[in-house]
């Protein structure tokens, strides 16, 4: 499920409350794009909702844009969840008759995603036939409803028609795009892809790390609640959205950030292929020599300094060997002070570099080992997590 939110607001007075669900969802860790009506307008100021939500307010069909996209249609497509929030008795009807005649009736038209509707308005209005019969065919399609409550309605009468409050509207909304949040409240340190060391000037020492393993990972954490700093170097993923993120460079730069923001950290988990040597003379220009001779020293163990200094903290660490993969793990689990090793043997088909499956073997600083079948690297992350969980 994409963690991503399209708040729809249109024209009436519980739209300031919407700033509220936009703020909550935002600190939860949520993407968030906002649509205006043109009467939503009138209530709050786009500036408002810029600033709270971090992007741009969408309302314009036609406005000029720095990128060509048909933008309802990507904008539906990035929404996991779509609310409209508050939604007038108008456009209720407009969504249950098809029409699609502005940015926010035709994105929510054209989304796959869990649509929900939060109406708000006078009484007599929401008790009327006709609104009835518009909110009965949404649900008929799968638009969730959140009921308004009663009380004291801007207009003076006492009834029902005030919009849900902004943290019932959050948590269901939050229950649709976290439905485990084991992780909520742990802060978890994810390293990903591979560091390079400086020959001259063009070259660099790396590996094939793509950092898929490490991105999975984290996302996977954010999926359950967690909050995640993504230490990487060389990768060829997007950087999850959501997730403090740190590039470096060399094991070194890898190193200090570890290091230091360990500290703020509950788990540590090291997917990241750091590069075990690097030149102990850095030409500063191209090398352009017939042969070439260089001298390696070792870099830091990164897995190890923070094995030393862990404290309470997890520590998994992964193994990639290419061969006695039990026997090597077993020595790293050892030596680097781990709660849990992710043994992985990269020669192995569909297992190790760039590969979108791994095969793996866990083995737990208390003795227990298993050996897990081929799976998409998705789905190793989440079993990780589980087995940090049973720690
Ligand atoms: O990124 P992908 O393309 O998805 O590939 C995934 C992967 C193969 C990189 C991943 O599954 C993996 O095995 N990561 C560990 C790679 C590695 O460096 O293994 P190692 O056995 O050399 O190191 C053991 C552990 O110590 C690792 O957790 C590593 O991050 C860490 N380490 C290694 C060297 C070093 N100087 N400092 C470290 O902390």
């Amino acid at each position: 499920m994409k963690r991503n939110v399209v708040v729809g607001v249109t024209g009436g007075i519980a739209a300031y409350k919407t700033c509220e669900l936009v703020s909550r969802l935002v600190k939860a860790g949520y993407g968030v794009k906002v649509v205006m009506t043109e009467h939503a307008k009138e209530f709050v100021s786009p500036l408002t909702f810029e600033t709270l939500s971090k992007n741009a307010v969408i309302g314009d069909m036609f406005a000029p844009k720095p990128h060509f996209d048909v933008e309802h249609v990507s904008l539906a497509k990035w929404a996991g969840v779509y609310v409209i929030a508050p939604a007038t008795a108008n456009v209720i009807a407009k969504v249950a008759g098809g029409v699609a005649d502005d940015m926010l009736t035709t994105s929510f038209l054209a989304t796959e995603a869990v649509r929900i509707v939060c109406p708000a308005m006078n009484t007599v209005m929401y008790k009327d036939e006709a609104t009835k019969n518009n909110l009965a065919a949404l649900k008929e399609r799968g638009i969730r409803i959140i009921e308004p409550g009663t009380g004291r309605l801007a207009c003076g009468d006492v009834g029902v028609g005030r919009m849900e409050e902004p943290e019932e509207i959050f948590e269901q909304i939050d229950r649709i795009l976290t439905p485990n949040p084991d992780y909520r409240g742990k802060r978890v340190l994810v390293t990903a892809g591979g560091t390079s060391e400086d020959i001259d000037g063009v070259r660099f020492i790396g590996n094939r790390s793509s950092g898929k393993m490490g991105a999975a990972v984290a996302e996977a954490v954010l999926a359950r609640g967690g909050e995640v700093t993504f230490v990487y170097g060389n990768i060829s993923v997007p950087v999850p959205n959501g997730v403090k993120a740190i590039p470096v460079l060399s094991t070194q730069d890898m190193y200090d950030v570890v290091l230091k923001e360990m500290e703020d950290c509950d788990v540590i988990v090291k997917c990241a292929a750091p590069a075990d040597y690097r030149v102990k003379e850095k030409f500063s220009s191209k090398i352009k020599s017939e042969t070439l001779t260089l001298e390696l020293v070792k870099n830091p163990d990164i897995a190890k300094a923070v094995g030393e200094r862990k404290g309470k903290r997890i520590l998994v660490a992964f193994a990639a060997e290419t061969d006695d993969l039990i026997k090597n793990a077993a020595k790293k689990l050892a030596s680097k002070n781990a709660d849990l090793i992710v043994a992985n043997d990269v020669t192995e088909k569909g297992a190790g570099f760039n590969s979108d499956t791994n095969i793996a073997t866990l083995l737990y600083a208390d003795g227990r080992m298993e050996s897990l079948p081929i799976m998409a690297k998705t789905e190793l992350a989440d079993t990780i997590l589980d087995a940090i969980q049973s720690l």
